[in-house]
């Protein structure tokens, strides 16, 4: 080891007291890049913490902190009775060239193999980048997430010593606190009586419903969707082979006589609803189609993959509970999450059905993610337990009441002469339909003109292509400016339209 410290610490370490980054850890990121450079040579001797902490003026413990930090990352080392060294064994990888060629015609559109493409998968990109605003089918205010409280449950809990058993691999059926959470929970606000063993935690719904058609549909098995219907469900379940045939959808919902003549005619393997409010056009399943629906599902055999996605989104008075809370046959898949209550972001979603099939749910979820998130998971159990959720609930539920009926009032006043809607019982969107003779390509043009974006393609809601002219607008996201801003838009927008038409 040689030992003089020539190495000028004082004029060439700058700590920026200001800065949001430790003292330490500028020392350390200083130190680094000095040896990194060849500047502190391995072997050299470096300068005792209480000399290093006068020659710049810090305290001492930083220094110290320092050299810990330096040492367990195994750039420095301390030798007892000598002092400490920069380290003869840098832990510098430089990984060695395959060999001498030359990729730099490579591109990012370089590929040498052959794979699958699906069409079914295939969006229509939309510029939605330079609008000030941009209309979404229904997504919630993430601005509203509680995020302060998601923050500080999640940090009780990781300070926790026994706690970091959550941090290794866990129960493919997802957190076992949120699982037992979710029952008394699921059974109070819906209506279900299910245990433990009904509970799979997945990421979100998409995860539900892509478990569901997997577990249903292989091999050109029949599904049953309304006409119109939630898109991407109607993509999983193409992707999982299904063949899906499609019954109309009028104010009671789903019309379930059509479905019953599908049944006498060829087996079916499961309907897709969207009970609460369907997907897009809102109307709420009626409680005798419901149990229509319920009564056909065990006469035939098929599941029902009940997709209640903003089923704590309701308006007016009681909703009426999901078809799972009368499942006496088992034959509902139940399927449901926080994105929408809390944020998108948030991906826990949850996968509700008899034991057997959340077992096969749980195995086929463990080839595709292993786990959920257990440590969120876990904060979210704590927050489900100790009322959080609850009251966040309530409070959004407030909120997107006074922004449905201002954003309906508005809609109705300065639109109505171009738009047919219904006011939603509930949910985060307006089904709303263009009058003669507009079409939604002419608004969506001439909107981005005035800043304003939709960020769906129409034609999603237009699955057999019969025209219908309907388009699902969001107001939930938009506080009150923004739905003035909005509507104000929106009616510049077809004032130039009218005047084009005359
Ligand atoms: C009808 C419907 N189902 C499921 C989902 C997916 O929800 P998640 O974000 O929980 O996966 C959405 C998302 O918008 C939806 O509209």
């Amino acid at each position: 080891m040689s030992s003089p410290v020539i190495f000028p610490f004082k004029s060439n370490i700058d700590l920026d007291r200001k800065s949001n980054r430790h003292l330490y850890l500028q020392l350390c990121d200083q130190m680094i890049g000095f040896i990194k450079s060849g500047k502190l040579a391995p072997s050299t001797k470096l300068p005792g913490s209480r000399k290093l902490s006068e020659d710049l003026n810090v305290h001492r413990k930083t220094v110290i902190a320092a050299y810990d930090e330096l040492m367990s990352q195994g750039w420095i080392e301390s030798i007892p009775a000598r002092g400490t060294f920069v380290s003869q064994d840098l832990p510098i990888v430089n990984p060695k060239k395959l060999q001498n060629n030359d990729i730099s015609n490579r591109t990012s559109e370089t590929v040498g193999f052959p794979f699958k493409k699906r069409k079914h998968l295939f969006r229509k990109e939309i510029e939605t980048m330079q609008a000030a605003f941009k209309i979404d089918d229904g997504v919630p205010d993430h601005r509203l997430a509680p995020i302060e409280d998601i923050a500080k449950t999640y940090r009780n809990i990781t300070k926790k010593t026994h706690h970091r058993a959550l941090l290794t691999y866990g129960d493919i059926y997802g957190n076992i606190e949120l699982r037992k959470a979710l029952v008394p929970y699921l059974n109070q606000t819906r209506g279900l009586k299910i245990t433990i063993d009904n509970v799979l935690i997945t990421r979100g719904s998409q995860m539900g419903i892509y478990l569901a058609s997997q577990l249903l549909l292989n091999n050109q098995n029949v599904i049953i969707t309304g006409n119109t219907n939630y898109m991407t469900a109607d993509n999983t379940f193409t992707e999982a082979e299904g063949i899906i045939k499609r019954v109309s959808v009028d104010k009671q919902g789903m019309n379930t006589n059509e479905i019953e003549k599908i049944c006498k005619k060829q087996i079916i393997s499961a309907i897709y609803v969207t009970s609460h409010h369907h997907h897009p056009t809102t109307v709420t399943l009626s409680a005798e189609r419901r149990m229509h629906l319920l009564q056909l599902s065990q006469q035939y055999n098929f599941a029902i993959i009940e997709d209640d996605y903003d089923y704590d989104f309701h308006y007016s008075n009681a909703p009426i509970l999901p078809l799972a809370s009368n499942d006496t046959h088992g034959n509902v898949i139940y399927i449901g999450g926080f994105t929408k209550i809390i944020a998108p972001a948030l991906r826990i979603g949850y996968f509700i059905a008899p034991k057997e099939v959340v077992d096969e749910a749980a195995r086929l979820r463990r080839i595709l993610d292993r786990q959920g998130d257990t440590l969120l998971e876990q904060t979210l159990a704590r927050m489900i337990s100790n009322g959080d959720v609850q009251r966040h609930s309530s409070k959004v539920r407030r909120i997107y009441k006074t922004r449905r009926d201002l954003f309906c009032k508005l809609l109705q006043e300065k639109l109505g002469d171009f738009f047919d809607f219904e006011i939603p019982k509930g949910g985060m969107a307006v089904w709303v339909k263009l009058k003669k003779p507009y079409h939604w390509d002419l608004v969506i043009t001439e909107s981005r003109k005035q800043n304003l974006t939709f960020i769906n393609d129409w034609k999603r809601y237009d699955n057999d292509n019969s025209g219908h002219n309907g388009f699902r607008i969001g107001f939930a996201k938009f506080n009150e400016e923004e739905i003035y801003n909005v509507i104000e838009i929106l009616e510049t927008v077809m004032k130039v339209l009218e005047l084009k038409a005359v």
